[in-house]
């Protein structure tokens, strides 16, 4: 049996690091969207054990280093049960672009993996499980608008986006999430996000408030070769975005429209000059709310 499951990508609205921690890693304080942009992830068990990936859309590592395989041995490992896996991807997401496409893969994989075998793992297990195959994939599981502390693993439910229409545009280079992390370190960062106006406009459901509260500390560290991303920011607010920014740690860059037609326009003056430029929309959490963790 077969299972198909959508790995959307996500994007930033929001990006604050607020200092390293003991462990190398860095704590965080991040809002974060899920949009319908995905890769398609096909999984169907096998008998022999084995875990196989093939991928169609682009040319990625099929071995541990992909994520997708790292989840499906961490799964088999936790759920105790040791099942085989066959893995399709079909990459859409843009590798190296900020919208953790590789982590959104792992977490379809997870998910998948749960209902296939019949585990029955709570989301916070595949939470858990996720969080050893990198620090946005318990994001990944549930998807939707989230806060996110701690590395990326805390999170708290938030209201959805209001409907409207985002342009990505990713610049043909991919930067170094370790790298520009490192470049956070030798900073003192200046400026940070309003993540509580953020929050507060998203109550509100007010799209312009909560897009010119868009801010992601990591566009002010940036290498000088990677100053694209603040053209393309500009171009996106000159062609109408009500706020517009890079997302994780880069190199895509995003903006929000109220309007579906200025977004179009956009998309495609953007498109002629690169290859990688989307238009998306938001879309709601994988997992319907628990009453509890209404906004
Ligand atoms: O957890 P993940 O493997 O996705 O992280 C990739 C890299 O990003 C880490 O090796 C680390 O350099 C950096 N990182 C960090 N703090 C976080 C998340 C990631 O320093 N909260």
């Amino acid at each position: 049996m077969e299972t198909v499951e959508k790995a959307n990508a996500k994007l930033n609205l929001s990006l604050d690091i607020l200092g390293l921690r003991p462990d190398g890693y860095h704590e965080l304080s991040m809002v974060m969207a899920s949009v319908d942009l995905h890769d398609e992830v096909r999984i169907s068990l096998r008998a022999d054990g084995e875990i196989r990936l093939r991928c169609e859309g682009i040319d990625l590592p099929t071995d541990g280093r992909n994520l997708a395989v790292r989840a499906a041995e961490a799964f088999f490992d936790a759920a105790g049960c040791r099942a085989g896996v066959d893995i399709f991807l079909r990459k859409r997401i843009p590798v190296g672009s900020g919208m953790a496409g590789g982590s959104s893969d792992a977490a379809a994989t997870l998910r998948a993996l749960d209902r296939l075998t019949g585990a029955g793992l709570t989301r916070e297990r595949l939470c858990e499980i996720g969080l050893t195959v990198g620090s946005d994939v318990p994001y990944c599981i549930g998807g939707g608008v989230a806060l996110a502390g701690g590395r990326g693993e805390k999170l708290t439910p938030q209201p959805d986006l209001p409907p409207c229409s985002i342009v990505i545009c990713k610049p043909p280079f991919p930067i170094s999430t370790a790298e520009l992390f490192r470049a956070s370190d030798r900073t003192t960062l200046t400026k940070h996000p309003d993540t509580a106006g953020l929050l507060q406009a998203l109550r509100k459901q007010d799209l312009s408030g909560a897009a010119r509260k868009l801010y992601n500390v990591f566009e002010d560290v940036l290498p000088e070769t990677c100053r694209e991303v603040y053209s393309i920011r500009s171009r996106l607010m000159g062609y109408g975005a009500l706020g517009a920014i890079m997302t994780g740690t880069g190199s895509a860059v995003f903006g929000i429209f109220d309007s579906e037609e200025k977004a179009r326009t956009a998309r495609e003056i953007l498109g002629r000059e690169y290859s990688e430029c989307f238009l998306t929309s938001p879309v709601p959490p994988v997992f319907p709310r628990k009453a509890e963790e209404t906004p």
